[in-house]
């Protein structure tokens, strides 16, 4: 799993015209308002997660402390702070989504990928993480990957899914604003 330890923290140039163009939206001083869209254009530039060097480097840009950049990508379970796999998979295991078998997907998941909940399977391709309510209660059990919602789990929805994720290589950390 490449980290973005390695590389060097810069942004793309596509990628730094639209954080410049978010900044822009906001009145000189205001620039922190942007920092959540930066971020995720961040995680998604920089291998799926926020390293502390990528978090000071985006602090940089909008000119505000790195604590005010940790704050927040600690508080949101969006943001990944240590490595993850290819395809990031989270499971809502909130009230409606456990009411409908939210912990018989999540336990799947754990047996089929041989993780625990937090952990990223040893090739690299999955990590598997828990949440909290995605806001789709309606079409409960919900699960995430990428910009993407999968409703209405089963155990072999599950499995399908994972097929077609491996078949197709699939990168969850894109770029949502592109
Ligand atoms: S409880 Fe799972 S989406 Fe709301």
């Amino acid at each position: 799993m490449e980290s973005s330890n390695t590389k060097e923290i810069k942004f793309s140039e596509e990628s730094l015209e639209m954080v410049k163009g978010l900044i822009r939206r906001y009145p000189e001083g205001r620039q922190k308002s942007a920092l959540i869209p930066v971020l995720h254009i961040a995680q998604a530039e920089f291998d799926g997660w926020l390293s502390p060097a990528v978090m000071d480097y985006v602090a940089s840009l909008l000119d505000i402390q790195p604590i005010e950049v940790y704050e927040v990508a600690t508080f949101y379970t969006m943001f990944n702070l240590t490595p993850v796999g290819n395809c990031v998979i989270e499971v809502c295991r909130t009230g409606p989504c456990w009411l409908n078998g939210s912990d018989d997907i999540i336990e799947h998941l754990e047996k089929k990928l041989n993780i625990k909940a937090g952990q990223t399977t040893a090739d690299g391709m999955f990590t598997l993480k828990t949440v909290e309510c995605l806001a789709a209660c309606g079409n409960a059990p919900v699960m995430q990957v990428g910009v993407k919602y999968h409703e209405h789990l089963t155990t072999s929805k599950v499995d399908q899914l994972l097929d077609t994720f491996r078949a197709e290589g699939m990168i969850s950390h894109t770029n949502p604003y592109t």
